[in-house]
């Protein structure tokens, strides 16, 4: 169900964000609602959540402290609560592969480039474009650090963040072979990327 566009702020992340970005990022990634988890699954995390809040809080101090130069997040705000954040995304540079799936007998060069990751909307404000307009901004900040294409990773079984990217023009770059999941049972992980 898509729900009404509201006038969110899109600005740079700082330290008075990390409590609310953390409670995003570990509602969204351990215990979102998009995907299916089974009874023992969710009494295991309800158990663990305040650890793994408490890491991704370190997690996100240690960034915002390093200073790297090429690092940024973002998070867009409450419509009329500029200092409450309600969802987040990161952008760093990461070696990616130089070539395609297609191309992996050309070898396994890798290079530089913009990456997002931690791409997060508070569960309340799904479906109303927040994603879309941080994913565009980011490109923004990556034309001004003189980039013309990003990348990011998705797991195969991930179809909200799928559609998302395939509607902002994101292609898949590369996947991992089924090898490297399949005893385990788990999903694999698409490269995206996106040129502009
Ligand atoms: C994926 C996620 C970031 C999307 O955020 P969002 O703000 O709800 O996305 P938007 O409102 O900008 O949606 C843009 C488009 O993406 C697609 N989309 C987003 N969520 C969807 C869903 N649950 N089901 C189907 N399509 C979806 C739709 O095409 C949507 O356009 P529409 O609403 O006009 O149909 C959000 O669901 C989330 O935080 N998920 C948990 C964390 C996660 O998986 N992050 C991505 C890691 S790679």
């Amino acid at each position: 169900m898509q729900r009404q566009s509201l006038p969110f702020t899109i600005r740079h992340a700082n330290s008075r964000d990390v409590s609310h970005l953390s409670e995003i990022l570990t509602e969204s990634f351990y215990r979102s609602s998009d995907r299916p988890v089974n009874f023992l699954q969710r009494c295991f995390t309800d158990w663990v959540f305040p650890i793994l809040r408490y890491g991704i809080m370190l997690d996100l101090n240690s960034r915002f402290d390093d200073q790297t130069p090429m690092y940024a997040c973002l998070v867009a705000t409450h419509p009329t609560n500029k200092s409450q954040a309600i969802a987040s995304l990161e952008i760093c540079m990461r070696y990616v592969p130089s070539k395609t799936n297609r191309d992996f007998w050309l070898g396994r060069d890798t290079q530089q480039y913009p990456y997002i990751f931690n791409l997060a909307v508070h569960p309340q404000w799904r479906r109303r474009g927040v994603a879309k307009q941080l994913l565009h901004a980011s490109e923004q900040i990556v034309k001004q650090w003189g980039f013309s294409r990003l990348y990011m990773h998705v797991l195969e079984d991930n179809q909200p963040a799928l559609r998302l990217y395939d509607g902002v023009g994101y292609k898949l770059h590369s996947q991992e072979g089924t090898l490297n999941n399949w005893p385990l049972g788990r999903p694999r992980r698409f490269l995206l990327q996106k040129k502009f």
